[in-house]
Formats: structure tokens, sequence, C-alpha cells
């Protein structure tokens, strides 16, 4: 599937996975699923979702499940292209809550960052899903050094340039930060399982020292 960005110009979307040492992959790209009620109501997603976490036997199974429910629930339900914040000006980026259940592991948001801000480096101790709505993002990959001194030193081991439609899929331990890399807001429809806070780090390169997030 080809899309045109504002700037004309054409880019295949893809789905990315981002392994635990923070290698970007291509995930295989499952059909969205068609069956059923059209349009995909917000409610059908979370009980599909269900499902899967009900079925899938690992992360990796887990997120390659959930990329064509996103697909199809991103195509058919345009309200969710609207629903979000504009970034904060003071903090650069804003999150807006769509779905957050306590005692269920799901969280989904809208984020939102202003052109030429980039995140913190960061894990989030779960397994997360990232569909680009609008703009465009670079996301920078990071790998653990075997390092006895330093157990928290971190290396970049790669990037990946998103475009609206592209999704990337994290297992809970890859590292990375973001970047907003055009002159508008990237624009994000995120979903996440339940996080580990004892798990979940920031990262500094230059001090080799990760704190909780
Ligand atoms: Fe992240």
């Amino acid at each position: 599937m080809s899309l045109q960005s504002p700037e004309n110009e054409t880019f295949d979307v893809q789905n990315w996975l981002v392994t635990n040492d923070g290698s970007c992959q291509k995930l295989a790209r499952v059909p969205s699923p068609s069956q059923g009620k059209s349009p995909y109501r917000l409610y059908r997603f979370l009980s599909d979702l269900d499902d899967v976490l009900e079925r899938a036997i690992d992360d990796t199974q887990r997120l390659e499940l959930i990329c064509p429910l996103v697909r199809r629930l991103l195509s058919e339900s345009p309200w969710l292209q609207l629903s979000y914040d504009l970034p904060d000006p003071k903090k650069g980026w804003s999150v807006s809550m769509l779905y957050d259940e306590p005692d269920y592991p799901l969280t989904i948001q809208m984020v939102a960052w202003e052109p030429g801000r980039v995140s913190p480096i960061h894990n989030h101790a779960t397994w997360g899903i990232v569909a680009l709505l609008d703009g465009e993002e670079k996301n920078t990959f990071w790998q653990r050094s075997q390092d006895s001194e330093h157990p928290d030193r971190i290396e970049p081991c790669g990037d990946r340039v998103l475009y609206p439609g592209d999704i990337i899929a994290l297992l809970p331990e890859a590292i990375h930060c973001v970047e907003a890399t055009r002159d508008r807001p990237t624009i994000s429809f995120n979903l996440y399982g339940e996080t580990q806070y004892d798990r979940r780090f920031t990262f500094n390169p230059e001090t080799h020292t990760a704190t909780l997030f």
C-alpha cells in the first residue's frame, strides 16, 4: 500500500518490529480483518484485542496479531484522526488518553510532539504499538553495551524514519527515542500493555545511567 505525503512524496507504509536488542525488522503484513460489521468501532477493536491477549503465545506474536487490528481501526474510524490535543508549548508534547481501565492491561493514547522535539531515551517495560498518523518521526534505537563497570551503558544501533501509515511495534526492553523531524507536529496512535514500572527507565548515554521513568 502506498500513501502520498503533503510534500507529494510517495512511500510504502510498513509495519516494523523493534526487538529487545534494538534491531528494527520488517514485520510480516497480515491483511486487516475485514469480516464483521463495519465501521470497526472502538469497542469491537477492544473486544478483538481481548481475544488476542488471551491467545497469543508471546509478545512478538501478540504484536503481529494486533497490528492488522490497529490498521483496520484507523482506516474505519476517522474520528480517531482528530482525537488529539496539540502539543503543550512548554513541554513540547501532549498525551490524550483514549482508553485506560484500572486492572486491565491496555492503555490507548494519542500523542503529539512539537516539530524539532526529541524524547528522552527510554524503554516501555511492556509491549507497545505506535501508528503514525501525521508528521514525520525519526526513531533512534539503542542497545545495552557489554560493560560490567556500567551495566546501564547504551549505544545507538540504528534508526528508522516513520511516515503516516507506518506502524512500529516495540518489545518491552526495546530502547528508543523519537524526534519530530518535519515542520508540523507528529500525531500518533499509541497502544501499550501493562507497564512494569520497576523496569521502565530513561537512559543517559553520557553518564551511562538509567533512571526509573
Ligand atoms: Fe517510546
